[in-house]
Protein backbone atom coordinates (compact mmCIF):
# COMPACT_ATOMS: atom_id res chain seq x y z
CA UNK A 1 0.00 0.00 0.00
CA UNK A 2 1.30 3.33 -0.90
CA UNK A 3 0.75 7.11 0.90
CA UNK A 4 0.58 10.28 -1.16
CA UNK A 5 -2.15 9.43 -3.23
CA UNK A 6 -6.04 10.33 -3.23
CA UNK A 7 -8.53 7.46 -1.76
CA UNK A 8 -12.34 7.55 -1.56
CA UNK A 9 -13.20 7.30 1.83
CA UNK A 10 -16.64 7.13 1.24
CA UNK A 11 -19.71 8.36 -1.11
CA UNK A 12 -20.77 12.11 0.13
CA UNK A 13 -24.45 10.95 1.21
CA UNK A 14 -22.55 8.92 3.90
CA UNK A 15 -21.15 11.80 5.94
CA UNK A 16 -22.75 14.04 8.10
CA UNK A 17 -23.03 15.73 10.97
CA UNK A 18 -21.92 12.94 13.14
CA UNK A 19 -18.59 11.10 13.08
CA UNK A 20 -18.01 8.13 10.51
CA UNK A 21 -15.21 5.86 11.04
CA UNK A 22 -13.69 4.69 7.90
CA UNK A 23 -10.49 2.31 7.66
CA UNK A 24 -7.85 3.02 4.77
CA UNK A 25 -4.38 1.90 4.20
CA UNK A 26 -4.43 -0.42 7.49
CA UNK A 27 -5.32 2.87 10.13
CA UNK A 28 -8.70 3.96 11.16
CA UNK A 29 -10.27 7.39 10.45
CA UNK A 30 -12.95 9.75 11.27
CA UNK A 31 -15.14 11.94 9.17
CA UNK A 32 -17.48 14.79 9.98
CA UNK A 33 -19.19 17.18 7.98
CA UNK A 34 -18.55 20.71 9.63
CA UNK A 35 -21.59 23.39 9.84
CA UNK A 36 -20.98 24.67 6.60
CA UNK A 37 -20.74 21.27 4.92
CA UNK A 38 -17.08 21.05 4.74
CA UNK A 39 -15.90 17.33 5.36
CA UNK A 40 -13.27 16.93 7.62
CA UNK A 41 -11.26 13.98 7.92
CA UNK A 42 -8.26 13.24 10.68
CA UNK A 43 -6.98 10.05 12.40
CA UNK A 44 -9.34 8.19 14.45
CA UNK A 45 -6.14 8.59 17.34
CA UNK A 46 -6.55 10.54 20.11
CA UNK A 47 -2.99 11.85 21.00
CA UNK A 48 -4.06 11.50 24.83
CA UNK A 49 -3.99 8.25 25.22
CA UNK A 50 -5.58 6.78 22.49
CA UNK A 51 -9.51 7.12 22.75
CA UNK A 52 -11.34 6.64 19.44
CA UNK A 53 -12.32 10.00 18.13
CA UNK A 54 -15.30 8.31 15.77
CA UNK A 55 -16.55 7.37 19.32
CA UNK A 56 -17.18 10.71 20.71
CA UNK A 57 -19.84 13.64 19.24
CA UNK A 58 -19.20 16.88 17.22
CA UNK A 59 -19.14 20.16 18.75
CA UNK A 60 -19.94 23.00 16.44
CA UNK A 61 -17.21 22.33 14.22
CA UNK A 62 -15.17 20.20 15.86
CA UNK A 63 -14.92 16.81 17.03
CA UNK A 64 -14.71 15.98 20.76
CA UNK A 65 -13.08 12.36 22.34
CA UNK A 66 -14.92 9.93 24.26
CA UNK A 67 -12.30 9.51 26.73
CA UNK A 68 -11.73 13.01 28.53
CA UNK A 69 -13.28 15.03 25.82
CA UNK A 70 -10.43 16.93 24.04
CA UNK A 71 -11.97 18.69 21.41
CA UNK A 72 -10.31 19.26 17.81
CA UNK A 73 -10.56 21.00 14.94
CA UNK A 74 -11.05 19.87 10.98
CA UNK A 75 -7.11 21.00 11.13
CA UNK A 76 -6.35 18.35 13.62
CA UNK A 77 -5.40 21.19 16.38
CA UNK A 78 -6.55 20.53 19.94
CA UNK A 79 -8.82 23.95 21.00
CA UNK A 80 -10.36 22.29 24.05
CA UNK A 81 -8.63 20.17 26.90
CA UNK A 82 -10.75 20.44 29.54
CA UNK A 83 -8.30 19.09 32.78
CA UNK A 84 -6.13 21.77 32.38
CA UNK A 85 -7.43 25.75 33.23
CA UNK A 86 -8.67 27.51 30.30
CA UNK A 87 -6.08 30.03 30.71
CA UNK A 88 -3.44 27.53 30.30
CA UNK A 89 -1.68 26.20 26.65
CA UNK A 90 -2.80 23.86 25.15
CA UNK A 91 0.59 21.55 24.00
CA UNK A 92 0.87 21.95 19.96
CA UNK A 93 2.17 18.08 20.62
CA UNK A 94 -1.43 17.10 21.09
CA UNK A 95 -2.61 17.82 17.34
CA UNK A 96 -3.61 15.14 14.92
CA UNK A 97 -2.69 14.67 11.38
CA UNK A 98 -5.63 15.87 9.71
CA UNK A 99 -6.06 14.98 5.64
CA UNK A 100 -6.78 17.25 2.52
CA UNK A 101 -10.37 16.24 1.69
CA UNK A 102 -12.43 17.01 -1.86
CA UNK A 103 -16.00 16.20 -2.68
CA UNK A 104 -15.90 15.29 -6.53
CA UNK A 105 -18.13 12.61 -8.29
CA UNK A 106 -20.20 12.18 -5.43
CA UNK A 107 -17.31 10.85 -3.51
CA UNK A 108 -14.66 11.71 -0.54
CA UNK A 109 -11.28 11.94 -1.55
CA UNK A 110 -8.60 11.89 0.85
CA UNK A 111 -5.38 12.28 0.40
CA UNK A 112 -3.22 9.76 2.27
CA UNK A 113 0.03 11.20 2.45
CA UNK A 114 2.50 14.13 3.61
CA UNK A 115 3.07 16.10 -0.11
CA UNK A 116 2.79 19.52 -0.19
CA UNK A 117 -0.26 20.06 -2.32
CA UNK A 118 1.81 21.55 -5.50
CA UNK A 119 3.44 17.70 -5.59
CA UNK A 120 -0.22 15.66 -5.31
CA UNK A 121 -0.67 13.63 -7.73
CA UNK A 122 -3.95 15.13 -8.84
CA UNK A 123 -7.75 13.03 -8.23
CA UNK A 124 -8.42 11.35 -11.33
CA UNK A 125 -10.37 13.58 -14.09
CA UNK A 126 -13.37 12.35 -15.20
CA UNK A 127 -14.48 15.17 -17.93
CA UNK A 128 -17.63 12.83 -18.99
CA UNK A 129 -19.11 12.95 -15.27
CA UNK A 130 -20.13 16.76 -15.75
CA UNK A 131 -20.89 16.90 -19.69
CA UNK A 132 -24.87 16.29 -20.08
CA UNK A 133 -24.61 13.74 -22.80
CA UNK A 134 -23.46 11.41 -20.33
CA UNK A 135 -24.50 9.72 -17.46
CA UNK A 136 -23.28 7.73 -14.46
CA UNK A 137 -24.48 4.80 -12.48
CA UNK A 138 -22.32 3.87 -9.18
CA UNK A 139 -21.44 0.58 -7.85
CA UNK A 140 -19.48 -0.30 -4.68
CA UNK A 141 -17.69 -3.87 -3.79
CA UNK A 142 -15.42 -5.06 -1.23
CA UNK A 143 -13.31 -7.83 -2.54
CA UNK A 144 -10.81 -10.19 -0.52
CA UNK A 145 -7.66 -8.83 -2.90
CA UNK A 146 -4.79 -6.93 -2.91
CA UNK A 147 -6.29 -4.07 -4.66
CA UNK A 148 -3.20 -3.78 -7.10
CA UNK A 149 -4.32 -7.40 -8.89
CA UNK A 150 -7.60 -5.99 -9.67
CA UNK A 151 -5.78 -2.92 -11.22
CA UNK A 152 -3.32 -5.62 -13.17
CA UNK A 153 -6.67 -7.20 -14.24
CA UNK A 154 -8.37 -4.02 -15.74
CA UNK A 155 -5.43 -3.63 -17.37
CA UNK A 156 -5.42 -7.03 -18.51
CA UNK A 157 -6.95 -8.01 -22.12
CA UNK A 158 -5.97 -11.10 -22.60
CA UNK A 159 -8.64 -12.23 -19.58
CA UNK A 160 -11.88 -11.66 -21.29
CA UNK A 161 -12.27 -14.23 -23.50
CA UNK A 162 -11.77 -16.51 -20.75
CA UNK A 163 -13.05 -14.88 -17.40
CA UNK A 164 -16.34 -13.29 -18.93
CA UNK A 165 -18.00 -15.96 -20.69
CA UNK A 166 -21.18 -13.84 -20.93
CA UNK A 167 -19.66 -11.18 -22.70
CA UNK A 168 -20.21 -13.50 -26.03
CA UNK A 169 -16.28 -14.48 -25.46
CA UNK A 170 -16.49 -18.21 -24.68
CA UNK A 171 -13.27 -19.18 -24.54
CA UNK A 172 -13.73 -21.53 -27.50
CA UNK A 173 -11.89 -19.81 -30.35
CA UNK A 174 -8.45 -21.68 -31.82
CA UNK A 175 -7.24 -18.43 -33.27
CA UNK A 176 -8.35 -15.94 -30.53
CA UNK A 177 -4.91 -13.68 -29.62
CA UNK A 178 -4.69 -10.43 -28.21
CA UNK A 179 -3.11 -7.79 -30.50
CA UNK A 180 -0.01 -6.19 -29.99
CA UNK A 181 -0.51 -3.21 -27.28
CA UNK A 182 1.17 0.33 -27.95
CA UNK A 183 1.00 2.02 -24.23
CA UNK A 184 -0.63 5.48 -23.99
CA UNK A 185 2.00 6.74 -21.38
CA UNK A 186 0.51 9.95 -19.00
CA UNK A 187 2.29 11.87 -16.44
CA UNK A 188 0.61 9.18 -13.42
CA UNK A 189 -0.53 6.21 -15.37
CA UNK A 190 -0.13 3.77 -18.56
CA UNK A 191 -2.88 2.09 -21.12
CA UNK A 192 -3.87 1.05 -24.41
CA UNK A 193 -6.58 1.12 -26.89
CA UNK A 194 -7.08 -1.95 -28.94
CA UNK A 195 -9.33 -2.98 -31.29
CA UNK A 196 -10.99 -5.99 -30.65
CA UNK A 197 -13.16 -8.29 -32.13
CA UNK A 198 -16.48 -8.67 -29.85
CA UNK A 199 -20.02 -10.32 -30.04
CA UNK A 200 -23.09 -7.37 -29.93
CA UNK A 201 -23.97 -6.70 -26.48
CA UNK A 202 -25.51 -9.09 -24.26
CA UNK A 203 -28.05 -7.48 -22.68
CA UNK A 204 -31.27 -6.56 -25.58
CA UNK A 205 -31.99 -2.59 -24.39
CA UNK A 206 -28.10 -2.07 -24.93
CA UNK A 207 -27.82 -3.92 -27.85
CA UNK A 208 -30.53 -2.13 -29.61
CA UNK A 209 -29.88 1.39 -28.12
CA UNK A 210 -25.74 0.60 -28.94
CA UNK A 211 -26.61 0.00 -33.13
CA UNK A 212 -24.70 -3.24 -33.32
CA UNK A 213 -26.71 -6.90 -33.80
CA UNK A 214 -23.55 -8.48 -35.03
CA UNK A 215 -19.37 -9.18 -34.72
CA UNK A 216 -17.50 -6.52 -35.30
CA UNK A 217 -14.58 -4.89 -34.54
CA UNK A 218 -14.76 -2.66 -31.67
CA UNK A 219 -12.39 -0.48 -29.82
CA UNK A 220 -11.56 -0.97 -26.26
CA UNK A 221 -8.87 -0.10 -23.62
CA UNK A 222 -7.75 0.54 -20.33
CA UNK A 223 -5.26 2.22 -18.29
CA UNK A 224 -4.20 3.59 -14.56
CA UNK A 225 -4.20 6.88 -13.02
CA UNK A 226 -1.94 6.65 -9.83
CA UNK A 227 -1.91 3.74 -7.84
CA UNK A 228 -5.23 2.72 -7.10
CA UNK A 229 -7.35 4.07 -10.17
CA UNK A 230 -8.22 2.75 -13.32
CA UNK A 231 -9.96 3.90 -16.77
CA UNK A 232 -11.60 1.58 -19.02
CA UNK A 233 -13.37 2.63 -22.16
CA UNK A 234 -15.42 0.31 -24.13
CA UNK A 235 -16.82 1.72 -27.63
CA UNK A 236 -19.22 -1.10 -29.28
CA UNK A 237 -20.19 1.45 -31.92
CA UNK A 238 -19.03 4.64 -33.22
CA UNK A 239 -21.94 6.31 -31.31
CA UNK A 240 -22.23 4.12 -28.26
CA UNK A 241 -19.21 4.66 -25.42
CA UNK A 242 -18.82 3.29 -21.92
CA UNK A 243 -16.38 4.36 -20.14
CA UNK A 244 -16.11 2.79 -16.37
CA UNK A 245 -13.49 4.42 -13.62
CA UNK A 246 -12.57 2.21 -10.89
CA UNK A 247 -11.36 4.05 -7.88
CA UNK A 248 -9.45 1.45 -5.08
CA UNK A 249 -9.03 1.97 -1.99
CA UNK A 250 -7.13 -0.60 0.21
CA UNK A 251 -8.96 -1.06 3.73
CA UNK A 252 -5.64 -3.09 4.20
CA UNK A 253 -3.79 -4.90 2.06
CA UNK A 254 -6.28 -8.03 1.59
CA UNK A 255 -9.62 -6.15 1.24
CA UNK A 256 -10.35 -3.74 -1.47
CA UNK A 257 -13.11 -1.40 -1.68
CA UNK A 258 -13.75 -0.30 -5.27
CA UNK A 259 -16.03 2.69 -5.93
CA UNK A 260 -17.07 1.97 -9.82
CA UNK A 261 -18.26 5.02 -11.92
CA UNK A 262 -20.17 3.36 -14.76
CA UNK A 263 -20.77 6.24 -17.54
CA UNK A 264 -22.49 5.73 -20.52
CA UNK A 265 -23.95 8.15 -23.86
CA UNK A 266 -26.53 6.08 -24.49
CA UNK A 267 -29.83 4.95 -22.53
CA UNK A 268 -28.91 8.12 -20.94
CA UNK A 269 -32.32 8.10 -18.68
CA UNK A 270 -31.88 7.71 -15.21
CA UNK A 271 -34.02 4.76 -15.17
CA UNK A 272 -31.93 2.41 -17.29
CA UNK A 273 -28.65 2.87 -14.26
CA UNK A 274 -30.19 -0.53 -12.62
CA UNK A 275 -29.87 -2.40 -15.80
CA UNK A 276 -26.13 -1.11 -15.74
CA UNK A 277 -25.67 -1.38 -12.80
CA UNK A 278 -26.81 -5.39 -12.88
CA UNK A 279 -24.90 -5.75 -16.02
CA UNK A 280 -21.95 -4.64 -14.03
CA UNK A 281 -22.39 -6.65 -10.59
CA UNK A 282 -22.78 -9.42 -13.00
CA UNK A 283 -19.21 -8.93 -14.81
CA UNK A 284 -17.60 -7.67 -11.59
CA UNK A 285 -18.41 -11.18 -10.08
CA UNK A 286 -16.85 -12.93 -13.09
CA UNK A 287 -13.57 -11.30 -11.93
CA UNK A 288 -13.85 -11.87 -8.46
CA UNK A 289 -13.96 -15.63 -8.32
CA UNK A 290 -10.76 -15.12 -10.14
CA UNK A 291 -9.26 -12.54 -8.26
CA UNK A 292 -9.70 -13.68 -5.00
CA UNK A 293 -8.50 -17.30 -5.90
CA UNK A 294 -5.08 -16.01 -7.42
CA UNK A 295 -1.96 -17.65 -5.44
CA UNK A 296 -0.51 -15.52 -3.75
CA UNK A 297 -2.83 -12.70 -2.34
CA UNK A 298 -0.12 -10.00 -2.88
CA UNK A 299 1.46 -9.27 -5.97
CA UNK A 300 4.93 -10.82 -6.14
CA UNK A 301 7.74 -8.51 -5.65
CA UNK A 302 9.45 -9.79 -8.31
CA UNK A 303 7.77 -10.05 -12.41
CA UNK A 304 10.22 -13.19 -12.24
CA UNK A 305 8.04 -14.93 -9.87
CA UNK A 306 5.47 -14.96 -12.87
CA UNK A 307 5.11 -15.44 -16.41
CA UNK A 308 4.62 -12.23 -18.18
CA UNK A 309 3.93 -12.18 -21.93
CA UNK A 310 3.27 -9.43 -24.21
CA UNK A 311 -0.65 -9.27 -23.09
CA UNK A 312 0.97 -8.39 -20.11
CA UNK A 313 2.74 -5.47 -21.26
CA UNK A 314 0.48 -2.43 -19.41
CA UNK A 315 0.52 -4.88 -16.48
CA UNK A 316 4.00 -4.85 -16.56
CA UNK A 317 4.40 -1.28 -16.83
CA UNK A 318 2.03 -0.22 -13.90
CA UNK A 319 4.24 -2.25 -11.75
CA UNK A 320 7.35 -0.38 -12.94
CA UNK A 321 5.34 2.51 -12.18
CA UNK A 322 4.33 1.66 -8.62
CA UNK A 323 8.15 1.02 -8.10
CA UNK A 324 8.64 4.60 -9.29
CA UNK A 325 6.75 5.47 -6.52
CA UNK A 326 7.89 3.09 -4.23
CA UNK A 327 11.57 4.26 -5.05
CA UNK A 328 10.27 7.42 -3.66
CA UNK A 329 9.77 6.67 -0.29
CA UNK A 330 5.54 5.74 -0.55
CA UNK A 331 5.39 2.55 0.53
CA UNK A 332 3.97 1.19 3.48
CA UNK A 333 5.82 -0.96 5.25
CA UNK A 334 3.29 -3.32 5.93
CA UNK A 335 4.79 -6.04 8.02
CA UNK A 336 6.71 -3.81 10.45
CA UNK A 337 3.33 -1.85 11.01
CA UNK A 338 1.67 -5.20 11.83
CA UNK A 339 4.47 -6.61 13.58
CA UNK A 340 4.52 -3.69 15.98
CA UNK A 341 0.74 -2.82 16.15
CA UNK A 342 -0.38 -4.19 19.35
CA UNK A 343 2.13 -1.57 20.68
CA UNK A 344 2.44 1.38 18.61
CA UNK A 345 -0.60 3.77 17.15
CA UNK A 346 0.63 4.50 13.54
CA UNK A 347 -0.72 7.67 11.73
CA UNK A 348 -0.80 8.18 7.61
CA UNK A 349 1.99 11.38 8.12
CA UNK A 350 -0.53 14.52 7.08
CA UNK A 351 1.29 17.44 5.06
CA UNK A 352 1.01 19.33 8.96
CA UNK A 353 4.11 16.83 9.28
CA UNK A 354 6.36 18.58 6.65
CA UNK A 355 5.52 21.62 8.82
CA UNK A 356 6.01 20.34 12.34
CA UNK A 357 8.25 17.81 13.48
CA UNK A 358 6.50 17.53 17.10
CA UNK A 359 3.77 14.70 16.60
CA UNK A 360 2.63 11.97 19.32
CA UNK A 361 1.94 9.25 17.47
CA UNK A 362 4.68 7.43 14.65
CA UNK A 363 3.76 7.84 11.07
CA UNK A 364 3.47 4.01 9.46
CA UNK A 365 6.77 2.67 8.98
CA UNK A 366 7.40 3.33 4.84
CA UNK A 367 9.96 1.28 2.90
CA UNK A 368 13.07 3.66 2.65
CA UNK A 369 13.37 4.70 -1.02
CA UNK A 370 17.20 4.18 -1.56
CA UNK A 371 16.44 0.61 -0.28
CA UNK A 372 13.59 -0.26 -2.82
CA UNK A 373 16.35 -1.19 -5.46
CA UNK A 374 18.32 -2.96 -4.04
CA UNK A 375 15.41 -5.01 -2.21
CA UNK A 376 13.80 -5.61 -5.60
CA UNK A 377 16.73 -7.41 -6.56
CA UNK A 378 17.13 -9.10 -3.47
CA UNK A 379 13.75 -10.54 -4.05
CA UNK A 380 14.86 -11.62 -7.53
S1 LIG B 1 -7.91 9.81 25.20
FE1 LIG B 1 -8.87 11.39 24.13
S2 LIG B 1 -9.17 12.90 25.58
FE2 LIG B 1 -8.12 11.38 26.68
FE1 LIG C 1 -12.75 -8.58 -16.18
Amino acid sequence: MFINFWYVAAESSEVTYKPVKTTMLGQEFVLWRDKAGKVNCISNTCTHRGGAMAEGRIQGDCIECPYHGWTFNGEGECVRLPSIASDKKIPARAHIDAYPVEEKYGLIFTFLGDLPEEERPPIIDIPEYDDEKWICAMLKVDWKIDYKRSLENTMDPAHNEFTHPTHGFLGVKDEYTVADITLIEKEWGTGFMNPMYTPPLANEAMREASGRTEDAWSEAGAGNHGVNCTWTFIHPTEKASMHNYMLHTPIHEKLDRIYVLMLRNFLTEERHNQTFIDRGVFIAEQDRVVLETINPILTPRANTKEVLVPADKAVARYRELYREWQAKGWRIDVKKMHRDEDEIAYAIPSPGRRKSKNWALDAVPLIPGDASESLKTAAE
